[in-house]
């Protein structure tokens, strides 16, 4: 028998999941643990990049923990950890800092992005492509779905790996595969612009009756009368409509839109309507995970020792042919 693919991925915690995140990465990552040896993690090493709050970047991090165990994570199945449960990434990512020329990180996208989103301009987020390869690096990753904003990344550290290995002539690392999750397209957000934490127009997969209806009820339409024939393809409520709907009600939802006297307050009560039916469940489950913190944090703790068995594994030989000297065990 073959060995098992080894998947990672990860997920900054550095804010509430919306439905974008969903339907980019998680829902993938729920589908991929019955495809191989799934390592999943909290990159809260990342998020200090962004958060400057201790008790918030903790809270999130619990947060996102509640929500992939909700939404059908199996920890029986997959590694489920917090980054910061493995330090040796932290190591790693020093060595590999060392290998890193200066301009591979000048002409990374996401940094000139996040800076001209405003965030601030720190060394952390300059370099942050190389402890996301310390990430994939450390646990012999094979596989790691993510969406096309990180194809990049992926990149970055495809080749450090590659310039570890040559340098110290060997296959220390694993050059992953990059798997660009490429069956969604970007989901707009209530704007219309790609939903995203930074623009402020995002729907949450777990909000609130009330202010979930608000967010739903403040997506931007254009004036088309209610009596008038709308077209749903270019409308923003239809294309998250399809993220939930079954092709026939996809297309009974369009004919009303063409046929007129269907409101765009009706088609957002639709939506709202999926929404709920579509996350109902999960956010019963997710009610319920709140009220056993103790095994959240059991979760984390357990796939955090899991994690750091793989690292260590990858990682005495790379302290070895480096010459960095453990005294300790
Ligand atoms: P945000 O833009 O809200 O900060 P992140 O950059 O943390 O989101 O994204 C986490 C994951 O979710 C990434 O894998 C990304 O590809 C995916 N993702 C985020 N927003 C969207 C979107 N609007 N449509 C599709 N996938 C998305
Ligand atoms: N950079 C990723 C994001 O913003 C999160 C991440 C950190 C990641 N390390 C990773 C994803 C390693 C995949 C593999 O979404």
């Amino acid at each position: 028998m073959s060995k098992q693919k080894t998947i990672l991925s990860g997920i900054q915690p550095s804010g509430k999941l919306h439905i974008g995140n969903y339907f980019g990465a998680i829902r993938q990552h729920i589908a991929m643990q019955e495809q191989g040896d799934a390592f999943y993690f909290i990159a809260n090493y990342h998020s200090l990049t962004s958060v400057r709050d201790g008790a918030e970047l903790y809270q999130n991090t619990i947060d996102v923990t509640l929500d992939y165990l909700a939404l059908g994570l199996n920890p029986e199945k997959a590694t489920f950890f917090a980054q910061s449960d493995v330090p040796q990434v932290v190591e790693l990512a020093w060595i590999l800092g060392t290998l890193t020329p200066v301009s591979l990180m000048e002409k990374g996208v996401s940094y000139k992005d996040k800076t001209a989103a405003g965030l601030s301009p720190n060394i952390g987020l300059f370099t942050y492509p190389i402890l996301q390869a310390a990430d994939i690096l450390i646990y012999h990753s094979d596989v790691v779905p993510v969406g096309e904003d990180q194809k990049q990344n992926i990149e970055i550290c495809r080749d450090l790996a590659g310039k570890f290995n040559r340098a110290y002539h060997g296959d220390f690392l694993v050059i992953p595969e990059d798997h660009i999750v490429k069956s969604v397209a970007i989901v707009p957000g209530t704007d219309g612009r790609k939903m995203s934490k930074s623009y402020g127009n995002t729907i949450p997969i777990f909000g609130e009756g009330k202010s979930l209806k608000k967010t739903i009820m403040s997506i931007q339409t254009d004036s088309t009368g209610l009596e008038e024939p709308k077209d749903p393809d270019s409308d923003n409520v239809f294309a998250l409509i399809k993220l939930f709907a079954t092709t026939e009600q996809q297309d009974e939802i369009a004919a009303k839109y063409r046929a007129g006297g269907f409101g765009y307050g009706h088609a957002k009560n639709e939506l709202l309507g999926f929404i709920n039916e579509y996350f109902g469940e999960a956010y019963e489950k997710r009610i319920k995970l709140e009220k056993d913190l103790d095994y959240v944090k059991d979760v984390l703790s357990d796939g955090g020792r899991k994690a750091r068995i793989r690292a260590e594994q990858v990682m005495e030989p790379i302290r070895e042919v480096t010459g960095i000297i453990r005294s300790f065990k």
